[in-house]
């Protein structure tokens, strides 16, 4: 079975859809573990009413960024962890985690990549007057948010949007994007040209 790590920081909505997922099995993969770099991420406690392992590694108990990611390596390797899914993960990931997890680690962010990398994605949308925004499921490489694209989805933005009814209409389709690129990675058939994700089956 191939098994996933999820790394999280906060609610878990798209850590659930990926749970939910698995459950109704549209997801061939087992959830080994959650970790949140807060202990009082919400996330955790769904992971658990799920039956997944899930734990709270503080990153100001460590030196360095450096000290951090290594930890997080072994908790997932440990668990042998095939894949890693940052969801809504607020922390840098740094080396360390990357080369242990080569063109394995894959995150979540509310815009249209390469639009409004880094915080407030959807509040930057607003700010900038786009018309349309969305989400975007990427292979993590070591430049912020920005590697290799392998599923994305448009919404349009409506002249009365806050960021709370963006953000919100752009969450429906993380949640379905995200389960769908994890099986897509998974699928096995894909490579990575510079920053493209092909599909090869
Ligand atoms: C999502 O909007 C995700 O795109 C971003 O952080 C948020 C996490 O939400 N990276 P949740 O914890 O999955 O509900």
């Amino acid at each position: 079975m191939r098994r996933i790590g999820v790394l999280i920081s906060g609610r878990g909505s798209n850590l659930q859809a990926l749970i939910a997922a698995v459950e109704r099995g549209e997801l061939e993969a087992q959830i080994a573990v959650v970790i949140s770099n807060r202990a009082d991420a919400g996330g955790l406690e769904l992971a658990r009413q799920a039956g997944i392992e899930a734990l709270a590694i503080n990153h100001r108990d460590f030196a360095t960024r450096d000290d951090f990611d290594a930890r997080l390596a072994q908790e997932l390797r440990d668990r042998q962890v095939g894949l890693v899914c940052l969801a809504g993960f607020m922390r840098l990931v740094g080396a360390r985690l990357l080369d242990a997890f080569p063109n394995a680690v894959l995150n979540i962010h509310p815009s249209l990549l390469p639009a409004f990398p880094g915080v407030d994605a959807q509040q930057q949308a607003l700010r900038h007057g786009v018309k349309v925004s969305g989400a975007t499921v990427h292979l993590v490489t070591g430049e912020l948010d920005a590697g290799p694209i392998v599923v994305q989805a448009s919404v349009p933005v409506r002249e009365d949007d806050t960021i709370a009814t963006l953000s919100a209409r752009i969450l429906v389709e993380e949640h379905r994007i995200y389960p769908e690129a994890v099986r897509m990675v998974l699928g096995g058939c894909w490579r990575v040209e510079g920053r493209r994700f092909i599909i090869t089956g």
